[in-house]
């Protein structure tokens, strides 16, 4: 199995994969793609051009994630916040994705990649709901990597929809007086339903933010953040996200295997 992994890779990618451990793969990684801008910034180049080289790290990311087995891989594509850039950046984003959709569709297909979607997919130009639906069906049938977008997307807007999406459920089903509400209740009415919670999230270009991104779903992961600014990361720097995320000990709240002997009182004498 490893051998046909490796044999996907290339040399540099290869190099860090033989690094990981194969068992301990993170099952679901969340980006906060950032930099598009200052990428474009750097080169004199208008914002967007930053926007449209970021889809080459988004295919370069996507595929390295499904060769090495990753369950699911969520991408922060649009935020809500995102409607207050000059509409002609929107307008271009709306374009750049309805394109990357079309596009992409064969290369998922080819790499058993199911297309998935969260946020208020509804306030979305139609046009882009219609091609994003196409590419959703045209996906459903795969059975590898689950590739989410997040689309028009916010974590508090997201909680609001889960506690509407319950009282309405509860209120079909008996009665509001009826309504059970604890953790799995709350999970199940997230736009993340289909989804484990992410093991590891990663931020480009350096910021120390989660920026309203999965807040309910983000509890335990482990926060990776690299100065390299979103155009220019590869399936390479994921494995090297990957790399860091295995040498560090998850501990949930509780304690280090082991250190449970270190009795407070005799601790305090
Ligand atoms: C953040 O960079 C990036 C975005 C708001 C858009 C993300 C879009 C892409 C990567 C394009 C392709 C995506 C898909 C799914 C086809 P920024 O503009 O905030 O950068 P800055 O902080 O340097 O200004």
């Amino acid at each position: 199995m490893q051998h046909k992994v490796l044999a996907g890779l290339d040399r540099k990618e290869a190099e860090v994969y033989r690094q990981l451990d194969p068992g301990r793969l993170p099952k679901h990684i969340a980006i906060i793609m950032d930099g598009n801008g200052r990428w474009a910034k750097r080169r004199h180049m208008p914002r967007v051009a930053g926007h449209r080289a970021g889809v080459a790290a988004v295919r370069s990311t996507v595929e390295t994630a499904a060769r090495i087995g990753i369950h699911a891989i969520t991408l922060y594509a649009f935020s809500e916040e995102n409607w207050k850039r000059p509409q002609s950046e929107i307008d271009f984003l709306m374009r750049l994705l309805s394109r990357y959709l079309k596009a992409e569709v064969p290369t998922l297909n080819k790499n058993n990649i199911r297309l998935e979607y969260i946020g208020r997919q509804h306030e979305l130009p139609e046009d882009v709901q219609d091609r994003m639906e196409w590419a959703r069906a045209s996906t459903a049938h795969n059975t590898g990597t689950v590739l989410t977008l997040a689309l028009n997307y916010s974590a508090r807007s997201e909680l609001v929809d889960a506690f509407r999406s319950m009282v309405n459920a509860a209120s079909q089903n008996g009665g509001v007086e009826h309504l059970r509400i604890d953790e799995e209740t709350v999970a199940n009415h997230l736009y993340t339903r289909h989804l484990p919670d992410p093991d590891l999230v990663v931020r480009t270009s350096g910021e120390m933010r989660l920026s309203n991104f999965l807040l309910w779903q983000l509890a335990y992961a482990e926060i990776y953040v690299t100065s390299t600014l979103w155009p220019d990361f590869r399936g390479f720097h994921l494995l090297e996200a990957i790399a860091q995320y295995q040498k560090r000990e998850r501990r949930y709240g509780g304690l280090n295997h082991g250190d449970a002997h270190a009795e407070p009182a005799k601790v305090l004498k």
